[in-house]
């Protein structure tokens, strides 16, 4: 009888583990498949990008001060709050403690990707980046950014209007 028992554990054991390291390994490949659909970006010279803004403002949406960086092919589309960015388009917002830029906190960024990327939602790829721009916390269609964003569907998701608002009431 002892026997009997000792072998069924022998045998269930190796199976469960199995099962769990087959489930484990499904999550994992899912997991891999996810990040490759949305192509991980990093952004080591993001302080080369041009900034549109001197001064730091108040962000309207966190109790924090931004900056707006944005490269060459947003810049035009951008400033002239247009309602189309063109594929490539980057812009991106680091988030400060203070107005004086002491701490950066994090950067949130946006890039225009091809057509068909996102189509429901103008195509936008969003991330969420350490200071340093190159570790990811968050990337891809994050939901939070683009039900907020969608606001700002005249201005292709972007919050043109109103950053440039107050960037040239300032300066
Ligand atoms: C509750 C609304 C809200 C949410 C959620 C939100 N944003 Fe924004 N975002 C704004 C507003 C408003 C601005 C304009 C600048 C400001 O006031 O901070 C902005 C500006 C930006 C900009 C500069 C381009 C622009 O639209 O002017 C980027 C890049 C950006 N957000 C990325 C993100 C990312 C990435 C996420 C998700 C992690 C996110 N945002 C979530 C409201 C939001």
């Amino acid at each position: 009888m002892k026997k009997l028992v000792l072998r069924s554990i022998l045998i269930v054991r190796p199976i469960k583990y199995l099962l769990l390291s087959l489930i484990l390994s499904t999550v994992f490949m899912l997991g891999l498949s996810a990040s490759n659909t949305d192509k991980q970006f990093t952004f080591p010279h993001w302080k080369n990008l041009h900034k549109l803004n001197t001064e730091t403002f108040k962000s309207g949406s966190h109790r924090a001060w931004v900056d707006i960086y944005v490269n060459e092919l947003a810049k035009k589309a951008y400033i002239q709050k247009l309602n189309l960015f063109p594929v490539g388009s980057i812009v991106l917002k680091p988030i400060y403690s203070d107005q004086e830029r002491s701490e950066t906190s994090k950067l949130t960024i946006m890039i225009k990707m091809k057509k068909g990327y996102d189509p429901d939602n103008a195509d936008w790829w969003y991330g969420v980046y350490d200071e340093s721009g190159m570790e990811v916390w968050y990337q891809g269609k994050i939901k939070s950014c683009i039900k907020c964003h969608a606001r700002a569907k005249e201005t292709d998701y972007m919050f043109s209007e109103s950053v440039m608002y107050t960037i040239n009431e300032w300066e």
